[in-house]
């Protein structure tokens, strides 16, 4: 039994050095952690179990017979983030670049079954060199088992990649289609082709931090949701973000302790200027509403004419959607309902209410975005939030105008409570614009044209530039002061607690994409 225990642990020594020493002092000298050490850093200490250690490649080719690691590049199985049950899978560089081999497929796939059966987050470490260039097709397949199965699981479990090294071809198309990408600057990039093909194809000369790095990504493309700067930040990253959801989408996020006290907070009254043309911070209204320090915003670099991420409200977790004043004056164009509506579709995924924070003037004008189909990325957001069945309540602080008020959380598409500030401007359009359509005749006729406009302006501004119109409707729950913004909010997610919506079966919608 001695010699059989000892073949065993051996064998185990062999597998926890993956590619050799030689190979993870090189890995370390780039500032990397290796799969193991990413593994042991995130999760709670000693709660790792792994699955398939003496995994090896089935590869005769190209003298593969004689190349063969335990594990075959990529470390899996399970463990705990603060106590809950997470799956793991995080790619070993120093196994043959980590690249995605027949074997390295299935010990994922494995993984990502258990997960789904069990109803648990699956959390993917990302750094590989692509398809295991020895195996051809098989490798292939592998990837496309993962895909398939990325999609099976999405709306079921969370899914986050993180991409702490090279991502290129096929490999990107993993993590596209899990909820969260979150990317480590300068030591990872993700692209379909790299900048040598990108030469020859198009000509163009592009490093691959700039075709595909992590701030490329964060402000260009919105590809990854997240950046960090270093592989520690990132996983910590990640167990902040696993904190705001639930386990899978039968669950809700554990609520934190709370008592309710007068959660006035009189610097909100303070925030929106008194001219309307003069932009504010948003995050300072959600700062004044959140629970301290809970807000974790997802996206910040991309769209930031929208904000939108995770927050506690009275110990709960809500998921924020707001526009931004401070850029573009707030108005939705193609990327920032983009933002916000994959953002929005998390949420109603996994049980995760929604606070919608309005102050928009409506959607962007221009070629640029009309050509680039505003209508249907815009219809996106409004599908997003109109089919969401997660507790849903606006605010609006200020403009709700045209088409936008319809697509922010209005009481016509299903919100639940919708509150305003007495600075709330809900009206079709700005008053200048609506003065000279509706008193055209008038203004022209009129021996001082400006004068005329000015009093048609002000006599609009007086009749729409105000909540009470939408509050005389019902269109608007109630009319709030800044300062109860939050205890009123608490109070309306506590009460929405129970909501339960039957919509009619059919196999699934079909949102404009
Ligand atoms: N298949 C098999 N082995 C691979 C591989 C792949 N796709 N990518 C990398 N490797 C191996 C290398 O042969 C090398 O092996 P070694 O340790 O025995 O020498 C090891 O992984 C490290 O690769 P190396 O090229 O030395 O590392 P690097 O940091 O300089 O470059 C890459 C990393 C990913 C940029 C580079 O390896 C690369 O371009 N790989 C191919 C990417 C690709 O085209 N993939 C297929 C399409 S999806």
């Amino acid at each position: 039994m001695k010699s059989k225990i000892e073949e065993l642990q051996h064998k185990v020594t062999e597998a926890k050095l993956g590619g050799g020493q030689k190979r993870i002092d090189r890995h370390h000298q780039k500032g990397k952690l290796t799969a193991r050490e990413r593994i042991n850093y995130f999760l709670d200490e000693g709660s790792f179990e792994e699955v398939g250690i003496l995994v090896t490649h089935r590869t005769t080719d190209f003298g593969m017979e004689n190349q063969k690691f335990y594990g075959d590049g990529v470390v899996t199985g399970y463990g705990t983030v603060n106590g809950r049950l997470v799956y793991v899978f995080a790619q070993d560089f120093t196994v043959f670049g980590g690249s995605l081999s027949e074997t390295h497929a299935e010990k994922i796939c494995k993984i990502m079954d258990l997960a789904v059966k069990v109803g648990a987050p699956l959390i993917g470490l990302n750094d590989s060199g692509g398809a295991r260039i020895q195996e051809g097709v098989r490798s292939l397949g592998g990837y496309a088992d993962i895909f398939y199965r990325n999609v099976q699981a999405s709306g079921v479990i969370p899914q986050i990649s993180a991409i702490m090294g090279p991502c290129a071809g096929g490999a990107v198309y993993s993590p596209a289609m899990t909820d969260f990408t979150i990317m480590v600057e300068n030591s990872s990039y993700m692209f379909v082709t790299g900048p040598n093909v990108v030469k020859t194809v198009t000509n163009e000369e592009v490093t691959s931090e700039e075709l595909g790095g992590a701030s490329t990504h964060a402000t260009k493309s919105g590809v990854t949701h997240l950046t960090a700067a270093n592989d520690v930040q990132c996983l910590e990253d990640i167990k902040t973000l696993l904190s705001y959801m639930p386990q899978n989408n039968q669950e809700t996020t554990a609520k934190l302790s709370f008592e309710l006290g007068d959660e006035v907070r009189e610097e909100l009254a303070n925030i929106v200027p008194d001219n309307s043309n003069k932009p504010y911070d948003m995050r300072a209204v959600i700062d004044g509403i959140a629970d301290s320090d809970s807000f974790f915003e997802i996206h910040k670099d991309y769209a930031d004419n929208i904000v939108v991420g995770f927050a506690r409200l009275g110990g709960r977790s809500v998921g924020i959607v707001a526009n931004q004043p401070m850029s573009l004056a707030g108005c939705l164009d193609v990327n920032s309902s983009k933002k916000a509506a994959r953002f929005t579709r998390f949420c109603d995924c996994f049980n995760i209410p929604l606070l919608v924070l309005v102050d928009v003037p409506g959607f962007l004008p221009g070629t640029d975005q009309e050509w680039n189909a505003i209508i249907t990325n815009g219809a996106k957001l409004l599908y997003a939030l109109s089919e969401a069945t997660v507790p849903r309540v606006s605010v609006i602080t200020r403009k709700a105008y045209g088409g936008a008020y319809d697509v922010m959380n209005s009481k016509h598409i299903g919100a639940d409570m919708n509150f305003a500030w007495p600075s709330a401007e809900i009206a079709v359009m700005g008053a200048k614009g609506a003065s000279e359509i509706i008193f055209k005749k008038e203004i022209a006729e009129a021996d001082d044209h400006e004068a005329k406009l000015a009093e048609k302006e002000a006599e609009y501004a007086d009749k729409f530039a105000n909540p009470y119109r939408a509050a005389e409707r019902g269109f608007v729950d109630e009319v709030i002061l800044p300062q109860d913004t939050r205890r009123k909010l608490i109070k309306a997610f506590a009460m929405l607690e129970g909501k339960k919506v039957e919509r009619p079966n059919r196999k699934h919608g079909n949102i404009p994409l």
